[in-house]
C-alpha cells in the first residue's frame, strides 16, 4: 500500500514538472526574443551604421584618391545593409545622424587622408568587437563582423 501511494506521488512531481516546462516554453516563445539590456545595445549599433553610412558617402564626395570614390561607395552600401539587418532586429527605423560625417570630413581636409584612413580602420577593428557579445544570439550579426574586417583591409588599401 504504501509503495503504491509512493507511486502516486511520484506522478504528480512529474506531471508538475512538465506542465511547468510548458509554461516556461509558452512565456519563452511570446518574449521578443531579447533582453533590454540587449535591445538597447542593438538600437545603438543601428545608430552607429547608419551614422557611418554618412561618414562614407561623405568621403566619397570629397576624396581625391583615385579609387576613393569607388571604394567608400561600396562601403556606404554596406554600412546601409549593415543598418538593416538590425533594424529586422530592434523593428525601429531610425534616422542617420550628420555630425560625425561633417567631422571627419573636417578632419580629412584638415590632417589629411592617411589620418582619416587610419582612424576608419581603427573604427571598423573596434566595432568589430563591439558586436562580438551579441553575435551568439542575433545570428546575422556575423555577416556584419565579416564585412566591418573587410571595411578595414579596403581602408588600408587606399593608404598612400
Ligand atoms: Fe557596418
Ligand atoms: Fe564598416
Amino acid at each position: 500500500m504504501i509503495g503504491e501511494n509512493q507511486n502516486q506521488f511520484e506522478w504528480l512531481v512529474f506531471d508538475s514538472n512538465i506542465a511547468i516546462r510548458l509554461l516556461i516554453l509558452i512565456y519563452t516563445k511570446t518574449q521578443t526574443n531579447m533582453t533590454e539590456e540587449q535591445k538597447q545595445q542593438l538600437l545603438k549599433f543601428q545608430q552607429g551604421e547608419l551614422n557611418a553610412l554618412l561618414i562614407y558617402q561623405r568621403l566619397a564626395k570629397i576624396t581625391k584618391h583615385p579609387k576613393g570614390k569607388e571604394v567608400f561607395s561600396e562601403i556606404a552600401a554596406d554600412e546601409g545593409r549593415h543598418a538593416a539587418t538590425l533594424r529586422s532586429y530592434t523593428k525601429k527605423v531610425l534616422k542617420p545622424r550628420a555630425g560625425k560625417a561633417i567631422l571627419v570630413g573636417f578632419l580629412y581636409k584638415l590632417l589629411g587622408h592617411n589620418f582619416v584612413i587610419g582612424l576608419l580602420e581603427k573604427g571598423e577593428m573596434k566595432s568589430i568587437k563591439s558586436y562580438r557579445p551579441l553575435k551568439g544570439d542575433f545570428p546575422k550579426i556575423q555577416k556584419i563582423m565579416d564585412d566591418e574586417l573587410r571595411h578595414a583591409e579596403m581602408a588600408k588599401s587606399l593608404l598612400t
